[in-house]
Parts: structure tokens; sequence; C-alpha cells
């Protein structure tokens, strides 16, 4: 298959494009390397052996957009441009949701006009809001979104479920990204926040390289066995495959939805630990107040990805933080 994927070159869509490659398919590319570098494209091509066709500016631009679906015979999308930091989000509302969502209004447009009629789409848990039961399925209510970033992702979901009720002939695949980590085994690519990261495997990655001195841990008083936050932890790799699997097995025509987690939940403490025991780096940490916003548990019921895609995420924990901290040796000194 011909797959466009949009942000292909940041942290989750450039570990599909190796994965979409190796599993035979080609793949187009458009980035504005807000949030990513070019070397990615060098890489991608050092692990595959091949290149992918690669444009540069942001989907926003419609009339470039249209250019990569007629210069190319597109049979998928895969979805994954997107601001995605929770803190800057708050801060800027408009650009977030002026982004996101007309970004995936671009892509719709054009599919719609063009005849593709696969999109795979980079959502996320947080659509599911506070839980009220853990794991999560599929069929779990979408609760309230604490920040803009999370209300774009729901709000995309949306769209693209209206625009397949009014072109019945499309797929929509919404896949729902529990925590992702990790990084390619090669530690070639993986991820690497500007600034000081929002997020906790890269915070950690900048304390293990001494860039940050101390791991903040947010609050301890949480229901939760050691008190701090529970989260299922996904390596990026096997999360890459499932996109893959995605665009093979839901091209039927209507809505799909399907959750990409381990079933497994590690508190942030997990985590440090089995950082530190893994890498043989110590994380100096303190504890801190709760971040507004985050919730005590969330993980996935992983039953229909297996079921309906026959996938599994295969990497542990220690593959998890090994993978991180190979990537951070060489990237983020
Ligand atoms: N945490 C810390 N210290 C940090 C960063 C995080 O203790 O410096 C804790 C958080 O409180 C939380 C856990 O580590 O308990 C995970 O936090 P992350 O920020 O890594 O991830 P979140 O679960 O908050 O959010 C992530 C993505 C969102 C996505 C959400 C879906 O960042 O994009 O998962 O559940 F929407």
């Amino acid at each position: 298959m011909k797959v466009l994927v949009t942000g292909g070159t940041g942290y989750i869509g450039s570990h599909v494009c190796v994965e979409l490659i190796q599993a035979g398919h080609d793949v187009v590319v458009i980035d504005d390397f807000s949030n990513s570098k070019p070397e990615v494209l060098d890489y991608i091509k050092e692990l595959t052996g091949k290149e992918v066709k690669f444009y540069e500016f942001n989907v926003l631009d419609k009339e470039k957009t249209e250019k990569v679906f007629q210069e190319n015979e597109l049979d998928s999308i895969i979805h994954c441009a997107a601001f995605k930091a929770v803190g800057e989000s708050m801060k800027k509302p408009i650009e977030y949701y002026t982004n996101n969502l007309m970004s995936t209004l671009v892509i719709a447009d054009l599919m719609k006009k063009y005849g593709v009629n696969n999109i795979v789409f980079s959502s996320s848990a947080t659509v599911y809001g506070d839980p009220e039961i853990v794991p999560l399925t599929e069929n779990c209510k979408l609760g309230e979104t604490t920040n803009p970033y999370g209300s774009t992702k729901a709000m995309m979901e949306r769209i693209l479920t209206d625009v397949q009720r009014a072109v019945p002939t499309m797929s929509v695949t919404l896949l729902r990204y529990f925590n992702p980590i990790g990084a390619h085994e090669s530690g070639l690519l993986g991820e690497d926040p500007k600034g000081i990261p929002n997020n906790l495997m890269p915070y950690i990655m900048k304390v293990a390289t001494r860039e940050l001195e101390c791991l903040g841990v947010f609050g301890d008083d949480y229901d939760t066995p050691d008190g701090t936050g529970v989260r299922d932890y996904i390596h990026v790799v096997d999360l890459a495959k499932g996109h893959v699997l995605a665009i093979e097995k839901y091209a039927t025509p209507g809505v799909h939805i399907c959750n990409l987690g381990t079933g497994k939940g590690y508190s942030v403490l997990d985590i440090v630990k089995a950082f530190q025991q893994v890498n043989g780096v110590e994380i100096p940490y303190v504890i801190k107040e709760r971040r507004p916003g985050d919730i005590a548990t969330c993980y996935a019921d992983p039953t229909r990805a297996k079921e309906e895609l026959g996938w599994v995420a295969e990497k542990g924990i220690e593959e998890m933080c090994r993978d991180s901290w190979n990537f951070a040796k060489k990237h983020m000194k």
C-alpha cells in the first residue's frame, strides 16, 4: 500500500514509518519539523534501506497538501501530525485547536475529494478522562478532557467519525494510545523533546544524562499501591506495529476503535526503579504536589487489539527502559 504518514518524522510517526517500510509498504511523509529533526529521515533510510518520499510543510497548508494527494496515489493515511504538549496547550489553546482540528479537516476533505478511503488516527487514552473503571475497554464512556490538547483529540475523533457517517465507504480507525515510551532498539529513533519535558520518561532520561538534576514525582497520595500515579506504558515499536496491522486489517468501511496498551499498570516509582535497575543509573527524585488534571490510574484492556488485529505488546518494561536510555545516551547530551 502507499501510505501517507503526517507527522512522519515525529516520535511516533518515525517508528511507524520504519515498521510500514519493513512490512513492504511505500511511505510518503509530510512534516514541518516543528517537533522533530531532518536527520530522522536519514535514520529511517539507515534502518530500512529505503527512502520515504518527503514533503516539508504543515498539513494546514491545504494547497501543498492537495499536491501530495495529486502526486501520489495514496491508499491510506496515518494521521500523526498534531501539537501534543498538555501544559503548552493550556497556554496556547487557540494554536492547539487551530493546528489539530484544521489539519484533520484538511486531511478529511482531501480524502473525500481524492477517494482515499482509509485513515488511521493517532488518538489517546486521554479521551476516556478520569476512568470510572479500569482496565479501560473501547466501550467505556468518553470522559471530560482536562486540557485543550486532550479536547482536540476527542474532537478529532468526533470529526472523523462524522465524516465516516457522511462517506460510508470510508474506513476510520481511532487508535487510542496509552503511554508510549522507549525508542528504536538501534538508538537512532526516539523522543527528544525540546526544553523541559512534560512526560515522565523524557524527564527521567534528562535526569539520567544529568541535564536535569532531579525528577519531581507528582503526588504520592493517590489511591494506588505506592501512592504514585499508575499508567499503561507501551513500547513505541509495539505501538508502531499496531498501526501497520490497523491499516491492513481495518480497511473495511466503518469506524474502528482500538486501544493500544499492554494491559499492565506501572506506578511512577516502578518506572524509576526499573530504569535504575536495568541501566545502572541513579535517578534522584523528590515527591512534589499532585499535577493538576492528573488521574490516579489508567490502563488498557487490550483484548480487542488481540482479537481484531492479532496484536499483542511484546516488549516489557525492561526493554522500554533500556531502549530509552540507549537513545538518550546517543542523542540527548
Ligand atoms: N509524572 C511525574 N513527574 C514528571 C512527569 C510525570 O511524576 O515529571 C507522573 C504523572 O503524574 C503521571 C505519570 O508520571 O502519574 C505519567 O505522566 P506523563 O505526563 O508521562 O503521562 P500522562 O499519563 O499524564 O499523559 C500521557 C500523554 C498524554 C496522553 C495521556 C493519555 O502525555 O498525551 O498520556 O492517558 F493524553
